[in-house]
């Protein structure tokens, strides 16, 4: 969370600042702040959002080849002015912007407290910046030991970006914890949390490493460790298109990403399902293959939607690979003291790839010896770098905050990891092996169709959207697909929703059913079809409203639901890759009419790096 930008070169840097930040606002939205240096360090920084800040400087001096930017999710403090970034030291010598949190930043405060230091704003990151300035003034040193010695002092995360008054010309860049990539251009750097932000201007690209200190004049780029280390900065390309970012012509990202998902399933397709040659090639976890073969446990972790596709993993580990399959919310498993066996293989699931209770995770598995893939969206991110092997969904960008195509990218990789599985495990015939191939790669084709329903699923939305509360069920396959459905709804209308499985209904949540209550029910044709046709019955007798996902031509719950939304026949492998679209749907819908923040909804943020 919080969006860090930097730029140093020949260009105004207040622009190149300003369009990074609006980019970069998914990570976090309740302040926002820059440092344009310009002889002096002029900061200028507001509660609100981006433009909140372009409306703040109009008829300031916004004048500067160098500056750093902050959109910020707040950690320590409340979204206000002053705890907004950048922080300036007390006697304005550095000037910091802070990703990350700083653990130990209440005993150092004390001790810069005792020290005469004063501060201003309830930050650990103010704190940052009067440390990195104490040791450089009792230490007459330069500004980046300066840095790379406080940076020693912190225990917790950071990315940060650093400038300081006696040394106008250079940015101090350095990361533990959270992303940070530096963009090179022609006598010009860029500094971001992502590459949104970079790739207009170039796709010459440096992933900062944990424990990187990169100090980058706009000629220059020095990197080391923080203990002084020189390292040898590796550029790579980045494969990233600057129309993958825009909204193009949408109201919402999440609204085009939803309509992208025919597309980014293609995608996560592409070189890997060979349907002419009725195979499947996932390079990633080749080298782990003969691990996964003999494997007696999987683990997946994950949190919120990427757990919700763990949970849809789990069936199909199970059914189509005979795996033993355990899902776990990493926040839980890293301070459960969870058994592991290096024989495990514990597949994190993260659309960021910077989760940090995921990284956290990761770390305990990987201590305990087992072998950990990663199933991530966001390519050069830190769980790639931090897993043994991994699949890339690329889904392309996902930049509304509410996870949708990422969502069907992470379903349709652990389709095609327990497809391969079961046939190497040989537990899977080939017949049916082909028939599942087949039907995963309708997927988007199906999805189209469901997406031409768009206008009726808006209808069936403007029915509910004062409603105050939603049930979702499903069974097996599509118990997860109801988790997912209700924590779209909640997230983006603020509208309480529950998931459940639904044969659970009669053990609680029945009380709550109403003639107010809308349920929704995916419903699609499967083994456990007769039986939840009778949950149908249960929440109509009890005048519930139910607007039911069903397979196309269904008449029975016609029938008998308030509303169907249709999907097309499909296997109940492939399915909660077509049910969820029209739950996508229909939360955006609602929220819209609700006037939500599609994109933005309040408290949340896009990649959550703090724990
Ligand atoms: C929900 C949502 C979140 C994320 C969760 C994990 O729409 O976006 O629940 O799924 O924060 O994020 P990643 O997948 O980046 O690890």
């Amino acid at each position: 969370m919080c969006g860090i930008v930097g730029y140093i070169g020949n260009k105004e840097a207040y622009p190149v600042l300003i369009k990074g930040l609006q980019r970069l606002e998914y990570r976090g939205y309740d302040s926002a702040g820059i440092a344009l240096i310009n002889g002096g360090t002029n900061i200028y920084k507001v509660k609100g959002k981006v433009k909140d800040l372009e409306e703040s400087v109009k008829n300031k001096d916004i004048s500067g080849t160098i500056g750093i930017g902050h959109t910020r999710w707040a950690t320590h403090g409340e979204p206000n002015d002053v705890n907004a970034h950048p922080h300036m030291s007390e006697n304005g010598i550095f000037t910091v912007i802070h990703n990350g949190i700083i653990e130990n930043y209440s005993r150092l405060k004390s001790k810069l407290i005792d020290r005469g230091y004063s501060f201003k704003s309830e930050t650990d990151t103010e704190v940052l910046a009067n440390l990195i300035e104490h040791i450089y003034k009792v230490g007459n040193i330069s500004a980046e030991i300066a840095v790379r010695l406080a940076l020693t002092k912190v225990v917790g995360a950071y990315g940060l970006l650093v400038t300081c008054v006696d040394e106008k010309d250079q940015i101090i860049a350095a990361r533990k914890g959270s992303p940070l990539v530096i963009g090179v251009g022609q006598g010009e750097y860029f500094f971001a949390s992502d590459a949104t932000p970079i790739i207009e201007y170039t796709n010459s690209v440096i992933y900062l490493n944990d424990n990187d200190v990169a100090i980058v004049t706009k000629d220059s780029l020095s990197l080391k460790t923080i203990s002084n280390e020189k390292l040898l900065p590796k550029v790579q390309k980045l494969d990233l298109d600057i129309g993958e970012i825009e909204k193009g012509g949408y109201d919402h990202f999440m609204l085009k990403e939803i309509f992208e998902q025919s597309k980014s399933i293609n995608d996560t397709f592409r070189g890997r399902l060979a349907i002419d040659n009725k195979d499947l090639i996932l390079g990633g976890i080749h080298q782990v293959m003969p691990k996964l073969i003999d494997a007696k446990r999987i683990i997946i972790i994950g949190c919120g939607t990427s757990w919700h596709a763990g949970l849809v993993g789990e069936y199909l580990f199970e059914d189509l690979a005979k795996l033993p399959t355990e899902v776990e919310y990493a926040s839980e498993f890293r301070y459960r003291k969870p058994v592991i066996y290096k024989e495990d293989i514990v597949i994190a699931i993260s659309q960021s790839g910077e989760t940090a209770d995921t990284l956290a995770a990761i770390k305990l598995a990987k201590e305990a010896g087992a072998t950990v893939i990663g199933i991530c969206n966001v390519v050069g991110s830190s769980i790639p770098r931090e897993t043994d092997a991994g699949v890339y969904t690329h889904a392309g960008p996902e930049i509304g905050v509410a996870s949708t195509k990422a969502f069907t990218a992470q379903v349709t990789v652990l389709t095609m990891m327990a497809l391969l599985l079961g046939r190497k495990r040989n537990v899977l015939g080939d017949e049916k092996f082909l028939k599942l191939l087949n039907e995963l790669s309708q997927v988007p084709d199906k999805i189209a169709e469901i997406l031409e329903q768009s206008d009726d699923i808006k209808q069936v939305s403007k029915l509910y959207s004062d409603a105050p509360n939603f049930l979702y069920l499903g069974r097996g396959y599509l118990f997860p697909v109801a988790l997912e459905g209700a924590l779209k709804l909640k997230e983006i209308s603020y509208i309480h929703a529950e998931g459940y499985p639904a044969a659970e209904m009669k053990h609680g949540p029945i009380a709550l059913i109403d003639e107010k209550m809308p349920v929704v029910v995916i419903a699609t044709k499967d083994k456990s079809y007769e039986k939840i046709v009778s949950n149908i019955q249960e929440v109509k007798a009890r005048k519930g409203v139910v607007i039911a996902v069903v397979t196309k031509g269904d008449s029975v719950i016609r029938g008998m639901a308030d509303y169907v939304l249709e999907v097309p026949d499909s296997h109940a492998v492939v399915s909660p890759l077509l049910t969820v679209v029209p739950l996508q749907l229909l939360s955006y819908y609602i929220a819209v009419l609700r006037d939500c923040n599609v994109d933005q909804p309040r408290n949340l943020a896009k990649s959550v790096t703090v724990e």
